[in-house]
């Protein structure tokens, strides 16, 4: 593996499901693969899971781990290809990638969606300039269109569970937030779905539709009531609109996840990416309840990271 920006760079998603599940029984097995290499961990927006989960993950395989806040405590950085920089932004993207190249053997990049102009997000500007002048592998710790590490992690989680019928019914279900969020959780989810043996289903408002480059082979409706019907896994989830891109739009059912709703499901399982606003996006009582993942979901993102870096470290 040579970069991890989308499920496109990998190759078999269950083999890679099993050999994270190794790493999570026996996760120093390779303590010593990462001996001598260092990982830079570059977060230009915030995070919690995927800053620690990639710090412990590179730990388990014994790298050297870097992290850098490059939206707070680096220079301010240029995006624009032949700026001319007598303004505020002090070093270019292009030196920034080039240099941080230099102290390391893989960098991990995180670079949200602007949600002010949908060109340059759908065109992932920022990730792109980043790898083009980047040295090293890079893997996407959340891009402007899709979240890999988190989906892998979903993957490994419904792995886990599994059901008493041919094939799981994954629900995406929308939720409400009182911010603009990026599409990139829903999109990735979506895509490592329509990669999995799993009936997927797609619910959402009317105007809330993803981008059909992620959607393609899903079942998508705005009927929440009869999506939930016998899913096995729900996984909800913000995201503002992309045909009104980045609008927070006004809805007129209540979307917020409640266990009433959850009654016609198969007991389903529930999932989030966390941070999830409670009582908001979903009630405290199914988030604490017996079928909620969400905190084995965090813990998986410790061995979506770890595959990945093993994985990439062995072609080094
Ligand atoms: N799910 C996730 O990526 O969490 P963080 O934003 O805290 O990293």
């Amino acid at each position: 593996m040579k970069q991890f920006i989308s499920v496109k760079d990998i190759t078999n998603l269950n083999e890679l499901v099993n050999e994270a599940l190794a790493l999570k029984k026996d996760p120093f097995a390779f303590e010593t693969l990462g001996k001598g290499k260092t990982i830079g961990l570059v977060f230009l927006n915030s995070s919690l899971r995927t800053r620690m989960s990639s710090q412990k993950a590179a730990q388990n395989l014994g790298m050297e781990v870097m992290v850098l806040n490059a939206g707070q405590d680096a220079w301010n950085w240029e995006f624009e290809e032949g700026a001319i920089m007598n303004g505020t932004t002090v070093e270019h993207i292009k030196d920034a990638a080039r240099v941080l190249s230099e102290y390391c053997d893989i960098i991990g990049i995180r670079c949200f969606a602007g949600l002010k102009n949908k060109e340059e997000d759908i065109q992932e500007k920022t990730l792109s300039l980043f790898m083009k002048y980047a040295t090293v592998p890079v893997v996407s710790l959340e891009s402007a269109t899709l979240h890999p590490l988190q989906s892998l992690a979903d993957c490994i989680t419904i792995a886990e569970h599994p059901v008493t019928k041919p094939k799981p019914k994954v629900v995406l279900t929308w939720a409400p937030h009182i911010k603009s969020i990026p599409h990139a959780v829903a999109n990735s989810f979506s895509e490592w779905m329509q990669a999995s043996d799993v009936d997927f289903v797609i619910t959402h408002p009317k105007g809330y539709e993803l981008d059909e480059k992620y959607t393609q082979n899903a079942v998508v409706t705005t009927n929440q009531e009869e999506a939930l019907k016998d899913a096995d896994f729900v996984y909800v989830k913000n995201w503002s609109s992309f045909t009104d891109y980045g609008q927070v739009l006004p809805t007129k059912e209540d979307w917020m996840l409640t266990p009433e709703k959850l009654a016609v499901t198969n007991s389903a399982k529930i999932m989030h990416c966390l941070p999830v606003r409670r009582n908001v996006e979903v009630s405290d009582a199914v988030l604490d309840s017996e079928n909620s993942l969400i905190y084995e979901q965090a813990k998986n993102r410790i061995y979506s990271a770890q595959v990945v870096f093993k994985k990439i470290l062995e072609q080094l």
